[in-house]
């Protein structure tokens, strides 16, 4: 059952929108009209509808007939906004999400997370977990996820499977891991590695495609990190990702100083954690390196260069205690960056809640000697949420804002007190409309600040993925 949109059907949405542009800037729209498509993409964005306008004929005159399309206004306390981009998180360890916080990772990974890793070995118990898991990531507002599954073929295949049956767009990769691990947890040869990933990506490429015509799911090549494989699994990857540039990779960097300290003792030919992934040709544009807490400069500059990308993983890199990434400092370099929940390193399956581990995360480094960093403001968290992400996963031509020709990937978020967040208190009809029915900018702004900062699942509305309607707590349509 896969969510298509209708044949023929435009959607209308009429109501203020949020759309990022930049690091630094982000538009505030407060009466829109955004045109979508048959197809799920935005056919027409009408940044300031004149108050008053006939709809009728201003979608006559784009070309949208009469009668062939649903439309969708917003009511006060709504808005719009890109979906939310989670670029690093690992379904698999749903189960584990709130425990072993007192560990570090390496500790983390032996008590923790293989043990929890282990039981998708049942392709029963994959089948029982891995829906409610992809809907509790969906309904928390993410459109597109980054997935790491276990290392297992069927479980992983299986969770391909469900992402795309439930319409979400997403990377879903398994994971490479011949060494260092328990024996209960890991591969048995380099080539036996190799070769399911293999499988897996045929099995991906397979499913069908979204109502645009492309790809929704991605295989995405997923050696663990440097210490769980050997030269072998690296050298093999490197032949193979080598003859297919356009497969995504991703993998963990520089997330714990004994992680760093083990993985250069495991590889003394290199210099740095950055040169042994370059090593074997694995830091390439569409790489994602989840963490990035320990690089230094000349790291920074290396995977620059090679245009990979940084998942900042704030949440997490306070639970397991693995220290503070300088993500100002990665984007001064001209590193791509976006963020990642990291469940279960990271407590939340939320990006929202990423959103607010990285504006603290800005704040403490920003007083730190040396460091002189500006924290971000809402413009940054928004970016690295959306367009941040989407540059991480090279598709910034199809999401990450509201653009005409893009996918329409979009959250319906409500901040009213009727969404059954008390936290929220960002809808207050006799200040918020107290000038006709003229809805002002920098109350909107206020808006966005307040799903940022004490909204949770329960201000989103719709989550809505190529114009379908694939989540959320409200109505449908
Ligand atoms: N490094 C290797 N595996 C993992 C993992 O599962 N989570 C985190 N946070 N770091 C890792
Ligand atoms: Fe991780």
């Amino acid at each position: 059952n896969v969510p298509t949109v209708a044949p023929g059907k435009y959607t209308v949405y009429l109501g203020p929108v949020i759309n990022p542009t930049t690091s630094t800037h982000f538009d505030i729209l407060p009466n829109c009209l955004v045109v979508v498509d048959p197809k799920g993409n935005i056919e027409r964005l009408i940044e300031n509808l004149p108050h008053g306008s006939e709809l009728q004929n201003v979608l006559g005159q784009i070309g949208v007939p009469d009668g062939r399309y649903s439309l969708v206004v917003l009511e006060h306390g709504e808005f719009l906004m890109p979906g939310l981009i989670d670029t690093h998180i690992h379904a698999c360890q749903l189960p584990n999400l709130g425990l072993g916080g007192d560990h570090e990772l390496l500790d983390w990974l032996e008590k923790y997370t293989y043990p929890t890793e282990r039981r998708f070995s049942e392709i029963d118990y994959a089948a029982r977990i891995y829906p409610e898991i992809v809907e509790r990531i969906i309904n928390s507002g993410t459109t597109t996820s980054c997935y790491y599954g276990t290392l297992h073929l069927e479980a992983t295949k299986l969770l391909a499977d469900i992402v795309r049956s439930k319409g979400q767009r997403a990377f879903v990769g398994k994971c490479n891991m011949d060494r260092n691990c328990p024996s209960y947890y890991i591969e048995p040869s380099a080539h036996v590695s190799l070769e399911t990933t293999k499988l897996l990506v045929a099995h991906i490429q397979n499913l069908p495609q979204s109502s645009a015509g492309e790809p929704l799911v991605h295989p995405v090549i997923t050696p663990r990190f440097a210490i769980s494989c050997t030269e072998q699994l690296l050298t093999d990857l490197k032949k193979y990702v080598e003859t297919n540039p356009h497969i995504a990779i991703q993998t963990h960097i520089s997330e714990n100083q004994q992680e760093v300290k083990k993985t250069l003792e495991l590889f003394p030919d290199c210099t740095s954690y950055a040169g042994v992934y370059d090593k074997y040709k694995l830091l390439r544009s569409n790489t994602i390196l989840a963490h990035g807490v320990y690089l230094t400069d000349e790291e920074m500059k290396l995977i620059a260069q090679r245009g990979a990308g940084v998942s900042h993983c704030p949440a997490s890199n306070f639970y397991l205690g693995s220290g503070m990434a300088r993500v100002r400092k990665l984007l001064d370099h001209g590193v791509k960056v976006g963020l990642g929940t990291d469940v279960s390193g990271g407590n939340s399956p939320s990006v929202l809640y990423a959103i607010q581990m990285a504006s603290n995360t800005s704040k403490m480094v920003a007083i730190l000697p040396n460091e002189g960093g500006k924290k971000f403001d809402v413009a940054m968290l928004l970016y690295l949420a959306t367009l941040g992400g989407a540059e991480v996963c090279c598709l910034q031509d199809r999401i990450g804002s509201f653009k005409e020709g893009k996918a329409f990937d979009a959250l319906l978020v409500n901040v009213r007190d009727d969404s059954g967040n008390p936290a929220v208190w960002g809808y207050n009809p006799n200040r918020d409309l107290a000038e006709g029915d003229c809805l002002k900018k920098e109350v909107l702004k206020e808006w966005l600040e307040r799903f940022f900062f004490c909204g949770d699942d329960r201000n989103i509305r719709q989550v809505i993925v190529q114009g379908s309607v694939i989540g959320g707590q409200g109505r449908q349509g």
